[in-house]
């Protein structure tokens, strides 16, 4: 488990974040939400130990990240938003095998590593590819398939799905939640249909979390969603409609369970 215990950030005399905590259990799906420039992105890069907070710590398993940094490098990824940054090979597969050749491991392993990589986002028989030649979502599960290649036990993903199309975005965010099953993720969005997916949900405003809980407690809290700038889709505020109206809705949303709690109400409307 990583956990962030009240991490405060400041720059140049202004607080980035306050005594913000949080935890990513291993084979969970974290979702963090808050609106632009609430920090969210300085607390993932203060998560992968990329920038120091002002005060308070990150901690792996009980042991301090100051104390086990090199180490620390290799369990955790991160994804960021645009898939054009994170790519430092022209073909497919060599840039899979960029991150442990560094290692300097041996040639049957980084091969090994980079085909199991690969088969796992779906991208094998793409390997000899131009990686000029993919999809924004190909490219993005490109950047997963590099950092797996390290065999970590963390991924960050900060909006990861933001600058993708409609494919691209199911690709990626259905790649991280099969991988939340055996590593802690830490899914960075503005989309409340994505965050829905996860285990639990953090919210930031203005540096300060000002919720973590479980997906249907933050669905009730509207007050809240507001203040993290969260949109909510039709179809989410159709389920609130329903469930203030007594009917059960399945979980998760989907057009099947929202016609089945649109049935339910007619019939009790009906008797
Ligand atoms: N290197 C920097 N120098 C100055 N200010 C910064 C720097 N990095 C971040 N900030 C400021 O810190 C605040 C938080 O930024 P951050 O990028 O963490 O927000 P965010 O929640 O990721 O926003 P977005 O949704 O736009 O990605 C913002 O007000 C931003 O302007
Ligand atoms: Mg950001």
């Amino acid at each position: 488990m990583i956990e962030l215990k009240q991490i405060s950030y400041g720059l140049e005399d202004r607080q980035i974040l306050r005594s913000v905590s949080l935890s990513i259990p291993s084979g969970k799906f974290i979702a963090l939400m808050g609106g632009n420039g609430a920090g969210k992105t300085t607390l993932a890069k203060i998560t992968k130990g990329l920038i120091v907070p002002s005060s308070g710590s990150v901690v792996l398993d009980g042991r301090d990240i100051s104390s086990i940094e090199r180490e620390y490098q290799t369990k955790v990824g991160i994804v960021f938003q645009n898939p054009e940054n994170q790519i430092v090979s022209s073909i497919v597969e060599e840039d899979v095998a960029f991150g442990p050749e560094n290692l300097s491991l041996s040639s049957p392993e980084i091969a090994a590593r980079v085909e199991s990589s690969l088969k796992t986002v779906g991208l094998w028989d793409l390997r000899h590819r131009s990686v000029q030649a993919l999809s924004g979502g190909q490219k993005q599960r490109l950047a997963i398939a590099g950092i797996l290649a390290l065999r970590p036990s963390y991924i960050i993903f900060d909006e990861a799905t933001a600058l993708l199309d409609p494919v691209g975005k199911h690709e990626v965010l259905n790649t991280a939640l099969e991988l939340s099953k055996s590593v802690g993720v830490l899914w960075i969005t503005h989309d409340l249909r994505e965050a829905l997916m996860a285990d639990s949900i953090y919210a930031l405003r203005e540096g300060e979390m000002i919720f973590s809980g479980s997906v249907p407690e933050f669905l009730s809290r509207g007050d809240i969603m507001e203040k993290a700038n969260v949109v909510i889709p039709d179809e989410i505020t159709l389920a609130q409609e329903l469930m203030q109206r007594g009917v059960r809705v399945d979980w998760p949303i989907t057009k099947e369970s929202l016609l089945k709690a649109t049935m339910l109400l007619s019939s009790k409307m009906s008797h």
